[in-house]
């Protein structure tokens, strides 16, 4: 008999794969919070066994427990493990955007299969619950449109940068503060972002998306006089994932971009993630929060866990076909660098004409023999300009490549 007279239901047994910096903070939350889960749900969660390179046996873990939870990260064995876990009719939890942007549905298919949950809140912003949101809240909902702020490191950086610092510098104190790892490369580069984009716009759209189907870009290359100018023209730069229906497929990539300061990103500064759901039916929501972290995102991996002890998750729904576009229009900031003489703005002009680029505002600067134009145009599809471009790089009268940068022109005032 449990205290309070009623029967006891058994403990809830979790396999615990990993225990690093989320694993074991996941394991500290679940203790400290399993009497008030028990109060609830009526069955206490437990750790039953834990799995890293030098302790525990996957196969004992496995035949003890209800559900596991995999914080190992990367492709194998994390793998190996989800699809032996749900083949044994056993519930998962993962964090892991590579494996899910990457063998999604093959993981997806073995859960329905199976008929088993595939749970990954934590997979995607942290703590933010956009998952949920999408799977649960939304899932009645046309969505046209997702902007994401999904990785917290470049989102620090290209914060410090506004403020004065240059990337080099910005990035030095980002790996100070734990913001940035040792090696950056997979943030920096778009990739980390291209990851949870690709997870996001599955869940959104219902169509397998695959890391190697989002375009990416990343800050490594920007230039500090970019987002000075830019803050004349009333802009902020962030790295943003965008999944969006155009021309009757869907369009995801990750590039830096300068948004307005009615955009509810623009406000979004630091380590902070964020994700604006866009629909004719709900016009925009926004969730944000942090998004990493061992403690945040443990919290985000246990709310799965409850979530499935309450029976409130389901399989993943099998995948729809939609056709994946890459050439979509955006309004564009085009940086040039030229000789200042007479006849060069006017070729300049010519050349955007051509290629029906329009102007909705520009900067000019002075500089001696040269001359610096900042433009911001209407939306223009992605080929047009680059021909535009490639033309003006031809010209004697341009002094450096032309920089191009994405400018979100929607604002929610
Ligand atoms: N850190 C964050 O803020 C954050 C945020 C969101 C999502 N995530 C995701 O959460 C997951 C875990 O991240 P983390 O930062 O906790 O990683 P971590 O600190 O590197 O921990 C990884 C754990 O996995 C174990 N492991 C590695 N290879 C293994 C193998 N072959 N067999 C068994 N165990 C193995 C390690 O064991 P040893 O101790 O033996 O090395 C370690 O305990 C990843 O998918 C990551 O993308 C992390």
């Amino acid at each position: 008999m449990s205290p309070d007279g009623g029967s006891a239901r058994a403990d809830f047994k979790v396999g615990l794969l990993g225990f690093g910096t989320v694993g074991s903070a996941f394991s500290e939350l679940l203790e400290e919070r399993a009497g008030e889960i028990a109060r609830f749900n009526g069955r206490r969660p437990v750790v039953c066994g834990v799995l890293t390179r030098s302790r525990g046996s996957f196969e004992e873990i496995l035949s003890q427990a209800d559900l596991l939870v995999e914080l190992i990260g990367g492709i194998e064995p994390a793998k190996g493990y989800l699809l032996s876990a749900m083949r044994a009719g056993k519930d998962v939890v993962s964090a892991n955007k590579q494996l899910l942007s990457q063998h999604g549905e093959e993981l997806f298919e073995t859960a329905r299969e199976h008929g088993v949950r595939l749970r990954f809140e934590a997979a995607v912003a942290g703590a933010v619950p956009v998952v949920r949101v999408l799977e649960e809240s939304l899932a009645a909902t046309p969505i046209e449109r997702i902007h994401g702020i999904v990785n917290g490191t470049t989102n620090y950086i290209l914060t410090e940068m506004t403020l004065g610092s240059t990337y080099a510098e910005a990035l030095a104190e980002a790996q100070r503060s734990g913001y940035a790892e040792a090696d950056p490369s997979d943030d920096v580069s778009g990739r980390d972002a291209a990851a949870k984009m690709a997870i996001l716009a599955r869940l959104a759209f219902g169509t397998p998306v695959h890391l190697d189907d989002v375009r990416y870009e990343g800050i490594d290359h920007l230039h500090g006089d970019d987002l000075q100018y830019a803050r004349e023209l009333g802009l902020g730069l962030k790295l943003v994932g965008t999944a969006e229906r155009r021309q009757g497929g869907l369009s995801v990539h990750v590039h830096p971009t300068f948004l307005y300061a009615g955009h509810p990103l623009s406000s979004v500064s630091g380590a902070f993630n964020a994700v604006t759901v866009e629909s004719a039916t709900i016009t925009e929501i926004t969730l944000s929060g942090p998004g990493a972290g061992g403690l945040q995102t443990a919290s985000a991996v246990l709310g799965d866990v409850v979530s499935v002890m309450t029976g409130g998750a389901r399989p993943p729904a099998p995948p729809l076909p939609l056709r994946l576009v890459e050439d979509v229009e955006s309004a564009y900031y085009l940086h040039l660098d030229v000789v200042d003489r007479p006849g060069v703005l006017a070729s300049v002009m010519q050349v955007l004409g051509e290629q029906e680029v329009s102007i909705r505002s520009v900067v000019q600067r002075g500089l001696g023999e040269n001359a610096r134009l900042v433009m911001v145009t209407h939306p223009v599809l992605e080929s047009s300009l680059r021909i535009a471009v490639e033309k003006l790089s031809g010209f004697d009268f341009v002094r450096s490549p032309p920089r191009t940068i994405r400018v979100i022109e929607e604002e929610f005032l």
